[in-house]
């Protein structure tokens, strides 16, 4: 059993879960993922790993409340246990010396952005973080990430922290302050990260997103995470999660995605959350 160190809401909605599991913490690396299960008869999901503490023997996650597990998750409390935590989980996301790296982060990708960014500005980049959200409520972890960042950008929908709008403004923003990224690396919602791949794409920013679709095993098995990369077939889970993201099907990817929101919203119906509804 693996023992819950912290869980704590840190946004609306946006969870920050540490677990203790030493052989995980021994051999994690940015951009790698673990597979969980919050009960002996739940569900197995994924979650990109946002920190670690190699010492203590933890590691950092930060995820967001959309279903019936991210439900069972959000009620633990620290000491409480859990059954099932494997990993870490795929391909390492490639740090070098590559130059100036624009590292987007929305959602819980703000966290899972964190190590990457601290890597390659270890590898001796200059490294441009940018935050986007909703509104400045849902922003979290700018001080962590403004340690390791040359420079910090955020934008807001609503404006009220950074420039108002959307992703899309990221050239406009970059041109602004004179940036020309060397390579651009998105971490978040999957409509986030098909948005800063089509503006990237025409002025030949190389961008590589963390694919976040539905696991079983996360071991190249049950073929439930493929996707399409350059037209050939991937299995996010062996493959990646990491891809260039200028050569994936994302209406394909869209559509997978969502082939089960509504088995994921009706456990909430039946559970011990249903007062909120
Ligand atoms: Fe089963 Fe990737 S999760 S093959």
């Amino acid at each position: 059993m693996y023992s819950i160190v912290e869980r704590r809401m840190i946004v609306p909605n946006m969870h920050e879960f540490i677990v203790r599991a030493p052989v995980v913490a021994e051999s994690v690396k940015p951009g790698n993922f673990i597979m969980l299960r919050p009960d002996p008869t739940g569900e197995r999901i994924p979650l990109s790993v946002a920190d670690w503490d190699r010492e203590a023997g933890t590691v950092t996650s930060i995820f967001m409340q959309v279903g019936g597990t991210t439900a069972k998750l959000a009620r633990l409390k620290p000491g409480d246990t859990i059954p099932t935590y494997v990993g870490p989980l795929g391909k390492e996301t490639v740090i070098d010396k590559f130059g100036t790296v624009l590292c987007v982060g929305g959602c819980y990708g703000i966290g899972s952005i964190y190590p990457i960014a601290r890597a390659l500005k270890e590898a001796g980049n200059r490294v441009v973080v940018l935050l986007e959200a909703r509104s400045s409520f849902l922003l979290y972890w700018e001080d962590k990430l403004a340690r390791v960042a040359n420079d910090l950008f955020v934008i807001t929908r609503d404006g009220t922290k950074g420039r108002k709008g959307h992703i899309d403004k990221i050239p406009e923003l970059m041109g602004a302050a004179g940036i020309v990224p060397d390579r651009v690396i998105v971490n978040g919602c999957t409509f986030q990260m098909m948005r800063v791949s089509e503006v990237t794409k025409p002025l030949g920013w190389k961008t590589i997103v963390n694919m976040n679709p539905i696991m079983i095993d996360g071991t190249g098995m049950c073929g439930v995470c493929r996707l399409s990369v350059g037209g050939k077939t991937k299995f996010a889970c062996v493959d990646g999660p990491d891809f260039d993201g200028h050569e994936i099907d994302w209406a394909e990817f869209l559509a997978r995605r969502k082939g089960y929101s509504p088995e994921e919203v009706d456990p909430l119906r039946h559970s011990s959350c249903r007062s909120r509804f």
